[in-house]
C-alpha cells in the first residue's frame, strides 16, 4: 500500500515556523506508525527527529499526535489510520509542550509538575518499625488505585487537555493527578497532607473541567477523569474531617 506520511517538521534554530513535509512510502497495513517513521528516517530523510525507546508501549516516549489524536506510534498500526492507496497519515508533535525538533518535545515542564505531587510512597515510620513490619493490603484497597499504576508518563493526556494547553496555564495536568491518586488511595501511604498544597489549589485538581479528552486518549486505558474526580472527593472529605476536628 502506498500512502503519504505528512510530518510536522520544525527546527527552532533554522526554521521560522513549523511546516508540513510529505513523504510517499510503501507500507503494509500491519506496520506500526513507528515503523513508518523509522523507514522514512532510514531511507528518505535522516534529519527527521523522532523519539522512541521500548517500541512496545511501555516507556511512553513516542507519544505524538497522529491524524489529530494523541497516540503511541509504536502501538498504532497503519491500518488504524490509512486503509487505501493514497491515504494520508499525519504526524505532529504533542501539544502544549515546546518543540525541540520535529517530533521531539521538551518534557521538562510535564515532569516538573509530576514531581510536584511527590509521586512516591510517603510514610511516617519510626526507626523501630523499619524493616520489621509487613504492610498487608486488601485486594479491595488495591483496586482503588490499580488503574493509576498503569501510567507510563507519555504526556498524551497533558497534550489533549484544553486546560493544560490554555495560554499561561499552570494546571498541573491530568498525569500529575493520576500519579498523586495512585498514592493517596494506597492505605500504606500517609502523604495526603504533604500533597494537598499542590492538589487542593486552583491549578491543582480544581482546574479540571471534565472534558474527558485525557480519558479518551490515554493509551493505557486509564480512567483519568474518574481518578481526578475521585481525588477531588477525597480532598473534600479530608477538608470536612479537619473542620470537624477543630
Ligand atoms: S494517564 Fe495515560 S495518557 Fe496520561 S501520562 Fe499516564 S499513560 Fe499517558
Ligand atoms: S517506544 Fe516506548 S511506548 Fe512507544
Amino acid at each position: 500500500m502506498r500512502i503519504t506520511c505528512r510530518i510536522k517538521r520544525y527546527h527552532p534554530e533554522t526554521d521560522e515556523a513549523p511546516y508540513d513535509r510529505d513523504y510517499v512510502v510503501d507500507v503494509a497495513p500491519t506496520d506500526r506508525v513507528l515503523d513508518v517513521l523509522l523507514l522514512i528516517k532510514r531511507t528518505q530523510d535522516s534529519t527527521l527527529a523522532v523519539r522512541k525507546s521500548c517500541g512496545h508501549g511501555v516507556c511512553g516516549s513516542d507519544a505524538m499526535v497522529i491524524n489529530g489524536q494523541e497516540r503511541l506510534a509504536c502501538k498504532t498500526l497503519v491500518q488504524d489510520i490509512a486503509t487505501n492507496d493514497g491515504d494520508t497519515l499525519t504526524v505532529e508533535p504533542l501539544r502544549g509542550l515546546p518543540v525541540q525538533r520535529d517530533l521531539y518535545v521538551d518534557q521538562d515542564a510535564f515532569f516538573a509538575k509530576y514531581r510536584l505531587v511527590k509521586p512516591y510512597l510517603i510514610r511516617r515510620d519510626t526507626e523501630a518499625e523499619e524493616g520489621k513490619q509487613e504492610f498487608t493490603q486488601l485486594p479491595e484497597v488495591h483496586r482503588k488505585f490499580a488503574d493509576q499504576t498503569k501510567c507510563i508518563l507519555c504526556a498524551s493526556c497533558y497534550s489533549s487537555c484544553p486546560i493544560a494547553n490554555a495560554p499561561e496555564s499552570e494546571f498541573i495536568g491530568p498525569a500529575a493527578v493520576v500519579q498523586a491518586s495512585r498514592f493517596v488511595f494506597d492505605d500504606r501511604d500517609e502523604g495526603l497532607e504533604d500533597r494537598l498544597p499542590v492538589l487542593d489549589a486552583s491549578d491543582g485538581v480544581w482546574a479540571c473541567e471534565n472534558h474527558f479528552n485525557c480519558t479518551r486518549v490515554c493509551p493505557r486505558g486509564i480512567k483519568v477523569t474518574k481518578a481526578i474526580n475521585r481525588t477531588k472527593r477525597l480532598i473534600k472529605q479530608a477538608r470536612e474531617k479537619s473542620d470537624q476536628d477543630v
